[in-house]
């Protein structure tokens, strides 16, 4: 009998109706459709004009638990990666534990891990499984990064969107599920990539910083980033092989953090992986940071492109900085 771990039983994702074309940026920013498709691979990203994050985070939820064929109230444990949640507190898990009627007195709480969030939740949720107690668990990725970027700042608003991507992680002793995850993070480099606004620094100050000044929008220095993404992904791939003695052409489907298809070929190319063995849906959704990697699981098992016993990988990087992975046998 395998070891007790976390099998992806489920997945579903949500993104909003509203498409923003790059002919739509054009007309807000100094920038052209070519600029950003030959930079980015962009071509669209989906913005929600009214949505709450839990209850975007909630539709991905709903969708995963019917693919899994598993009731709310099964679920023991929500855990979601959100740096755009509805509010300071409550947590978008408690937001989520109540629009969908999952069960009273489970723990539900979120993760603060920008473009790693998914992952950094499916490795905890994991954990929790292996450690025993927890049978199934909702990982929740959800961002609306479209309220938190200065838009007119070209060289950051061109590049997010909005969405949210959910799996069921169950309880298994089989051979397929979660083979390893490893979650990293340097707060040294956390000016590489941020979004102020926070509670305030002195308990008396007007809190100016709501709504927002432009100063509270998402900054990034974008080509020290690039570099650093091509690499520590890389390097986080290779990590997750050599865990479980594997090597890249074992590799059926890279998931990767979908943030410029110049870093994704980038990464592709370092591993000497085919142009098949990696996933990319960048063109329609730009980066939508924490739900990046499970819309596009959800669009791959959907296109019908990982089949049973499969090896898939997921790498990820964002803020922080953070970098996660995991290896997973379907
Ligand atoms: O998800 C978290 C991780 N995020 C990332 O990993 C993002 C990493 N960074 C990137 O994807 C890229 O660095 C960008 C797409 C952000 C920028 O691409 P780049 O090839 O690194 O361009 P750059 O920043 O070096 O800028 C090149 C030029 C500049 O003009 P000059 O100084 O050469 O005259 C920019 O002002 O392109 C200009 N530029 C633009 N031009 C038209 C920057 N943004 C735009 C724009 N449209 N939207």
């Amino acid at each position: 009998m395998s070891e007790l771990r976390g099998r992806i039983s489920g997945c579903g994702s949500y993104v909003p109706e509203f498409i923003l074309s790059n002919a739509g940026i054009e007309k807000m920013v100094e920038t052209t459709d070519a600029w950003i498709t030959a930079r980015t691979g962009i071509k669209q990203r989906r913005i929600t004009l009214n949505e709450k994050t839990s209850v975007v985070a909630a539709k991905a939820a709903k969708e995963a638990l019917a693919a899994a064929s598993v009731s709310p109230r099964d679920i023991d444990l929500v855990i979601t990666g959100t740096v755009t949640p509805d509010m300071v507190f409550p947590s978008t898990s408690c937001f989520v534990q109540q629009e969908l009627g999952i069960r009273p007195g489970i723990p539900a709480f979120d993760i603060s891990a920008a473009c790693s969030g998914f992952l950094y939740a499916l490795d905890c949720a994991d954990k929790y499984i292996r450690a025993g107690g927890v049978k199934k668990a909702l990982v929740i990725g959800v961002d609306i990064f479209s309220r938190i970027l200065d838009w007119t700042d070209r060289a950051t608003c061109v590049l997010f969107g909005d969405g949210a991507g959910a799996v069921v992680l169950t309880e298994t002793r089989g051979k397929s599920g979660i083979l390893s995850s490893h979650i990293h993070s340097d707060g040294r480099q956390w000016e590489m990539l941020y979004t102020p606004g926070s509670i305030g620094s002195n308990p008396f100050e007007e809190r100016k910083h709501l709504p927002g000044p432009r100063n509270a929008y998402l900054k990034m220095k974008g080509n020290e980033t690039f570099k650093v993404a091509v690499r520590t992904m890389g390097g986080a791939i290779k990590e997750e092989l050599q865990a479980n003695s594997l090597k890249p052409s074992d590799i059926a489907l890279l998931i990767p953090h979908q943030a410029n298809i110049r870093i994704i070929d980038a990464v592709g190319e370092r591993l000497g992986l085919s142009s098949g063995q990696v996933f990319s849906n960048i063109d329609r959704y730009g980066n939508t940071s924490a739900a990046s990697i499970p819309i596009a699981l959800d669009e791959a098992l959907k296109a019908g492109k990982i089949k049973k016993g499969d090896i898939v990988m997921f790498v990820s990087f964002g803020g922080g900085l953070t970098w996660a992975s995991a290896a997973v046998r379907w």
